[in-house]
């Protein structure tokens, strides 16, 4: 399975403090937004990941993540030169997708919470159709808005809807069959002239080939798009940190964890990383 993190967008309502480098970038308390994202596709095993950009800020991407190898990984990069929606990053995709199922998160949502990489796993295994993930929330008309019957299937999907159906949010976080390159090609622009992923998604709930797994109660999904939202992330991470111990989405942890590099070879990548509270922590790691 491929991933890709799209990272591109101007952040206009984060301006001025995204005026000069990219949204994506900004920190979530200690660490670059990118790596909350990243991470999730890190614990569902993928390891080829694709980052869409915008055209201004690519190099400061690649000054922060290289080639992916220095964690077991394999990054590549593309820019998006318009900003033509999400589904775009499909069209943008195809040759990176190849004949390969495929992931996409959007660069700023942060998922955490318990049995997540279980129901990660059970996404990455699907090899016919879509899977989405609900999140009940009570701003709905803020996202995409998917609809349930009384036996709990998905029955309809709406983008930013003025009333409404449901509470469940679609969060940005999507796993596809590799029929999702052909059903992007069928899109056309929204109103607001983007290809929406809610009617990428709508093309797979027509054939019946939609799973919305839904995030239970307790499961924290934050979406970083405004300034409020960006202090509750930043907020959330920091006060699970300090009454755990843990780092929320430490990439250096995850490789690891998955085995996409040794203890040796986590010890050689720290030697000219400076020492500070992070890599303190990633050095534990170490000892564990
Ligand atoms: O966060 C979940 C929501 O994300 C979903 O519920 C909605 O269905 C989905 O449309 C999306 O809504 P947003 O209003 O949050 O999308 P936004 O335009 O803010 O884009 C999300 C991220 O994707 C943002 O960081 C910028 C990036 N992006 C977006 C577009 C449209 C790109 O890189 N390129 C694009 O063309």
């Amino acid at each position: 399975m491929k991933g890709i993190i799209l990272a591109g967008g101007a952040g206009t309502r984060l301006y001025p403090a995204s005026l000069p480098i990219s949204k994506i970038l900004l920190p979530i308390y200690n660490k670059p937004m990118i790596y909350y994202p990243l991470s999730v596709l890190m614990m569902a095993g993928i390891k080829d990941i694709l980052i869409i950009t915008n055209p201004e800020d690519d190099a400061n991407f690649q000054k922060l993540l290289g080639d992916g190898s220095q964690w077991g990984m394999h990054f590549s990069y593309k820019i998006q030169h318009v900003k033509r929606g999400i589904a775009d990053a499909f069209l943008l995709g195809e040759e990176f997708i190849g004949a390969d199922t495929s992931a996409l998160i959007l660069g700023d949502n942060i998922f955490y919470g318990s049995g997540f990489e279980h129901l990660l796993r059970d996404a990455c295994s699907q090899v016919e159709g879509a899977t989405v993930f609900a999140y009940e929330t009570s701003e709905p008309e803020r996202f995409g808005v998917v609809e349930f019957n009384a036996q709990g299937q998905a029955v309809s999907l709406e983008e930013k809807p003025q009333h409404p159906k449901s509470n469940f949010a679609v969060t940005g976080l999507y796993f596809y069959d590799n029929q999702v390159v052909k059903y992007a090609k069928q899109l056309k622009p929204s109103a607001r002239g983007e290809l929406e992923i809610t009617d990428l998604n709508k093309l797979y709930l027509e054939d019946k080939k939609l799973h919305v797994a839904r995030l239970e109660r307790g499961f924290a999904w934050l979406d970083t798009g405004t300034h409020e939202t960006l202090l509750q992330a930043a907020d959330f991470v920091h006060s699970m940190q300090l009454n755990q111990g843990i780092e929320i989405a430490c990439p250096e942890e995850i490789a690891l964890q998955q085995g996409f590099i040794s203890k040796q070879d986590l010890q050689k990548y720290l030697e000219d990383k400076p020492k500070n509270s992070y890599y303190q922590y990633v050095s534990l790691l170490l000892n564990k």
